[in-house]
């Protein structure tokens, strides 16, 4: 027999929460009852495209419904780990978006939380769920690529500038989450700088660089103050270069079978090594459209359906605040490397 409908409540509807809205309303085995936002305005604009859907201002009354089994909060982040904390202990499943919190303890407390009351609680991380990313991640399997070399992530935009978080804990948990996603490990430790040239006493800019094991660099560029928009993650391997390009449609991937990597000593000549080169095509892989976010509520949906864990579940968000927390503190210790808590 079917799963009857997860019926869920979202929270937030500003500029990414009518994505949500128009995902979960139409995704199977998914029922929209509620938008909670405390702007009557945007609750407005709810009641205009959804009519069928029930509106209100307050968490607390969101939270009272009995027909809500799960709760999505697209809020900004300094809201989310008290009103995820506030779902799951109102026994709701929780898909709260990046960061699930602004420091380790708290993520800590959530992970426990979620499983002592037995509830899903997973972190929005979309690129996880977008296609290119996967193919990336299989375009870097061993026996194809390689020893992996480094990682190199650039986004820039102008703006949009957030009034809660600086520019690294607004933009660089995407690549951490990718970072982290593509090499299955967790940084062990981070150096960075960051500049606040709008002077808004946040950093509008950051460079951050994160040290995988087996001396994997992984490199992250941010900043909501580049008129460029670059959305790009670059893999180098031994045998193959891989580049993500989100604002490329018509190539979201290219793959160079190209590589440099080291033969054996030279004989004669004491301590120097052949280089070996590889030099072949460049391609672009085929990539089956699919939305992201789609994807991402579909394994929401079937993890609270089946007890499973999710792709991007709650210790895999707490392992990307931990690398935030150290990017924090290098920041402030103007690119001293710090260890990454484990
Ligand atoms: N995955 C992605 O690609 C992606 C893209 C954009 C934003 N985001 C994330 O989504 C979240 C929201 O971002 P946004 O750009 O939509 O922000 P936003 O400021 O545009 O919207 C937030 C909305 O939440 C409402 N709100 C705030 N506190 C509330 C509360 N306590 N109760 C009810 N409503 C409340 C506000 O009124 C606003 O309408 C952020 O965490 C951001 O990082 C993710």
């Amino acid at each position: 027999m079917a799963d009857s409908p997860v019926r869920i409540a979202l929270i937030g509807f500003g500029y990414w929460g009518p994505n949500y809205a128009r995902v979960l309303n139409e995704l199977p085995g998914a029922q929209l009852v509620l938008v909670c936002d405390k702007d009557g305005g945007r609750l407005a604009h709810v009641r205009d495209r959804y009519p069928g859907v029930s509106i209100c201002a307050d968490v607390d009354e969101a939270l009272k419904r009995s027909d809500v089994d799960a709760v999505v909060i697209a809020t900004p982040a300094t809201t989310h780990q008290q009103l995820t904390r506030r779902a799951l202990e109102s026994g709701r499943h929780v898909l709260v978006e990046k960061p699930m919190a602004l420091d380790v303890a708290g993520c800590d407390a959530l992970c426990e939380l979620a499983d002592r009351s037995g509830r899903t609680l997973m972190v929005g991380y979309t690129f996880l769920y977008n296609a290119a990313i996967r193919k990336m991640k299989e375009c870097m399997a061993p026996e194809a690529f390689g020893r992996t070399y480094y990682l190199h992530a650039t986004r820039t935009n102008l703006g949009p500038i957030r009034h809660d978080v600086n520019a690294v804990w607004d933009l660089a948990p995407h690549d951490i989450a990718i970072f982290n996603y593509l090499l299955d490990e967790q940084p062990r430790w981070a150096s960075a700088v960051g500049s606040t040239a709008l002077k808004n006493d946040r950093a509008d800019i950051g460079f951050a660089t994160l040290g995988y094991a087996n001396d994997v660099i992984g490199n992250i560029h941010v900043s909501w103050a580049d008129p460029n928009k670059v959305r790009e993650v670059v893999a180098v391997g031994s045998y193959r270069r891989v580049v993500f390009n989100d604002i490329n449609d018509a190539e979201r991937l290219r793959l160079y079978e190209r590589g440099v990597s080291v033969g054996d000593a030279i004989a004669e000549s004491y301590g120097e090594f052949k280089l070996l080169v590889r030099d072949g095509d460049i391609i672009s892989p085929k990539i089956h459209p699919s939305e992201p976010l789609k994807n991402q509520c579909t394994d929401f949906v079937e993890a609270v359906n089946s007890g499973r864990q999710p792709l991007t579940n709650a210790r895999f968000g707490a392992g990307i605040v931990r690398a935030l927390v150290a990017i924090d503190e290098s920041m402030r210790r103007r690119g001293t490397a710090v260890e990454v808590s484990q």
